[in-house]
């Protein structure tokens, strides 16, 4: 069912000193930081050649990631995202199976435009696993 790694989200105390040093020590392609106030974070993206390193900081007062940032102060990993082909499939197969969706179970627009949900992590060895709907290849 799932595809493709899309991206590795890692929360970080700092955005532009990450976007900073994943440019200039790793010597890596990153773009604009954007802001996302529906999903209460801001983003950078650090493009590889084979997947994407998101890099997120909270926006607002009730960012869903100050919590992760406020146990994990020097930052972290946070999410993995997966590429599925249909999103109400997979969500339908996976609530079948007995895993759980987060939110009210629909999908929310994400940072590329396209629909995303997320999985408990309790359910997917400690993991929070978003999956992100594209066109299949
Ligand atoms: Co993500």
């Amino acid at each position: 069912m799932i595809g493709r790694l899309n991206h590795v989200a890692i929360v970080v105390p700092d955005l532009a000193a990450a976007a900073q040093m994943y440019q200039t020590s790793l010597g890596a392609v990153v773009t604009e930081q954007m802001q996302l106030p529906d999903h209460g974070v801001t983003t950078v993206f650090v493009e590889l050649p084979n997947t994407k390193i998101e890099l997120l900081h909270p926006l607002g007062e009730a960012s869903p990631i100050q919590n992760f940032l406020d146990n994990n102060p020097s930052g972290g990993m946070h999410h993995v995202c997966y590429e599925v082909t249909d999103i109400h499939a997979a969500i339908a197969h996976l609530v079948s199976d007995g895993a759980r969706v987060l939110g009210d179970g629909q999908p929310k627009t994400g940072a590329h435009g396209l629909p995303v949900v997320f999985l408990h992590p309790k359910d997917f060895c400690g993991t929070l696993v978003e999956l992100e709907e594209v066109k299949a290849a």
